[in-house]
């Protein structure tokens, strides 16, 4: 048996801190956020992003919380940008103004993902726990065409904003925007804390996708839509693999094969402060231990899917079974999957709306 070779990763998420202003219920950073005393400085950011390139990554997405958070973002971007990685933002925008604006034009920055909670500015001010976030949302959105900067729009779909689709992508055509992603929910993290007043119905779904069908008839607007897990009856491939594709920075220096994977307890992983990124990627015991087919139990272990969905997501199955090898509930040859149709059955029974916040 020849040994696979593992390539490097493509994308790194450089998550520079856990700080944000908005508390939205369906966060997926850990329930336990890192302090600030605890984030990398400027200089290991920079000997990361060294690593980084000379490994072969090509994208750098920065990200947190909110990375505009950061005083050094700048900075950094202009470091990525000297190293020849393509450089994206995902922020909020609320701390987007016209001074802000300008030092991201001037970084080099090459895109931005600007997230929205829904266009009801009441309904967005609620699932951000932030007063007034909508004009401000909207004026960094001005302020990013403005500097010809490509555009995403992002909005996390849920049973409280997914009939308003249309007028999302009515928004993001009227700002301007190059692309739409449309993602449902991934319950983990805050989110599966919050699943109960979440989880649309399979009504809702069918609405759903009737509207990506419609506006993508209409062209002009790249439609990125992730379809929610829990009405599929096989996993998607998580992070393309576990190991596989993509590296997750934790504000502190951790090293994640994904932005859920510390929820794993018996998980250590190594830090930036101690190991070089490469030493991370191809020799740690974490990056190895869900890398490949060679962990699966069965049915994955025997199934022809094994190599296209690397058998779903480890943090789901983990948040479901307890269990981070256990297959992953959403596929229905698992013998978990009952455990997900519970959870829909539940939440559709659900009045619930009101949510949990982080504060
Ligand atoms: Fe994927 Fe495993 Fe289900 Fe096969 S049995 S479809 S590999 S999760
Ligand atoms: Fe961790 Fe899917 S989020 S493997």
């Amino acid at each position: 048996m020849t040994t696979p070779i593992t390539p490097p990763p493509m994308s790194l998420l450089a998550e520079l801190t856990h700080r944000c202003p908005l508390a939205c219920p369906y966060c997926s950073n850990p329930l336990e956020l890192e302090r600030k005393n605890q984030e990398l400085d400027t200089q290991t950011w920079k000997r990361v992003l060294d690593q980084a390139a000379e490994m072969g990554v090509l994208q750098v997405h920065f990200s947190g919380g909110e990375p505009m958070a950061r005083p050094d973002l700048m900075e950094l971007i202009t470091y990525a940008r000297q190293l020849n990685l393509y450089t994206n933002l995902i922020t909020s925008g609320v701390m987007i103004n016209d001074k802000t604006m300008k030092a991201l034009d001037v970084s080099g920055l090459d895109h931005i993902q600007l997230s929205f909670q829904d266009v009801d500015v009441a309904e967005a001010d609620r699932l951000s726990g932030y007063k007034n976030v909508q004009p401000r949302k909207l004026n960094a959105a001005r302020l990013i065409k403005d500097a010809e900067i490509p555009l995403t729009l992002n909005f996390v779909l849920q049973k409280n904003n997914i009939d308003r689709m249309p007028e999302m992508f009515a928004l993001a055509r009227h700002l301007g925007a190059q692309r739409i992603e449309m993602a449902h929910t991934q319950y983990y993290g805050w989110a599966l804390k919050n699943r109960l007043a979440l989880l649309p119905t399979p009504q809702q779904l069918e609405r759903a996708n009737a509207y990506v069908a419609a506006e993508s008839d209409k062209g002009g607007l790249a439609i990125d839509y992730v379809t929610p897990d829990y009405y599929a009856d096989r996993p998607k491939p998580c992070m393309g693999g576990w190991g596989q594709r993509f590296v997750n920075i934790s504000p502190s220096g951790r090293v994640l094969p994904c932005h859920a994977a510390e929820t794993i307890p018996d998980m250590t992983f190594d830090t930036v402060r101690e190991h070089s990124l490469h030493d991370i990627w191809f020799h740690s015991e974490s990056f190895n231990r869900f890398r490949g087919t060679d962990w699966m139990p069965e049915p994955c272990a025997s199934c022809d899917h094994k190599k296209t969905d690397w058998g779903g997501c480890r943090c789901q199955a983990l948040a479901l079974t307890g269990r981070a090898e256990a297959t992953d509930p959403i596929c229905s040859l698992s013998s978990f999957r009952h455990l997900v149709d519970t959870a829909i059955n539940e939440a559709h029974a659900s009045p619930q709306h009101d949510f949990q916040y982080r504060r």
